[in-house]
């Protein structure tokens, strides 16, 4: 049996193209289902649903052979910034190109963050991102107060808990309809691919089929 891990929502839609290529079909619709198990066209493959951040844990120990889920994600779990990379029995052979969408810092209208890192002061930033966060305000010499939240970054700066957010940014509407403002690009995000490296040996011709139809599908595009 192969498991593949994947999240509800954007990533599940993109990825289903790239599945096709592989032959593969789900044929549950996890909209519709409450099942976290969905079965596909080949017995031998299912895939299991579960929260975008737990996808990096499922595949490094084992619960998934397979899984697909944001650059983000996988820094925030301990993955290195650039390149392909391996920690802990977890790999990541192909970047899927696919739930595009960048990290940014983001303020207020009106505040003048330049100014505000310019006197060296210490800056207060919300995000669910504390890692990248961390080492980007590190690698730039700003001092940081990070205060991590869940949820409704847009909030801290309205409210007066932040000076600063680090969030994703994807079309900026989010920050428009909140009076925010972009002012720091802090890296492109896109899904990638991650691959349990034990079961990559032991399932080695599944797996690498799988690995080389998404890459095909990509190289078609
Ligand atoms: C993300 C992010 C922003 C929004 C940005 O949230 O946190 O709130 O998308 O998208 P936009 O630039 O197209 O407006 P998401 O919907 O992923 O939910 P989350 O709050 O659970 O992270």
């Amino acid at each position: 049996m192969i498991t593949l891990a994947l999240s509800k929502g954007r990533i599940f839609e993109e990825t289903l193209p790239l599945l096709k290529a592989a032959g593969i079909q789900v044929l549950d619709d996890p909209e519709k289902t409450r099942k976290l198990i969905l079965t596909t066209n080949q017995p031998e493959v299912r895939v299991v649903l579960v929260r975008a951040t737990d996808v990096p844990t499922y595949v490094q120990y084992g619960g998934a052979d397979l899984g697909i889920t944001g650059k983000d994600t996988l820094i925030e779990h301990g993955m290195e910034w650039g390149g392909a990379a391996t920690i802990g029995g977890l790999y990541e052979p192909l970047d899927l190109q696919i739930a595009k969408c960048r990290i940014s810092v983001a303020v207020r209208e009106g505040f003048d963050y330049a100014a505000a890192v310019r006197q060296g002061g210490r800056l207060t930033v919300a995000t669910k991102y504390v890692a990248i966060a961390r080492e980007f305000f590190a690698t730039k010499g700003v001092h940081v107060d990070l205060i991590k939240l869940y949820g409704s970054m847009e909030l801290a700066p309205l409210t007066g808990l932040a000076d600063a957010i680090v969030d994703l940014v994807s079309t900026g509407n989010t920050l428009k309809a909140n009076h925010l403002v972009e002012v720091e690009h802090i890296m492109d995000i896109s899904s990638r691919l991650v691959v349990n490296q034990a079961a990559l040996k032991l399932k080695q011709a599944p797996i690498r089929r799988i690995i080389d139809a998404f890459s095909g599908a990509l190289a078609a595009q």
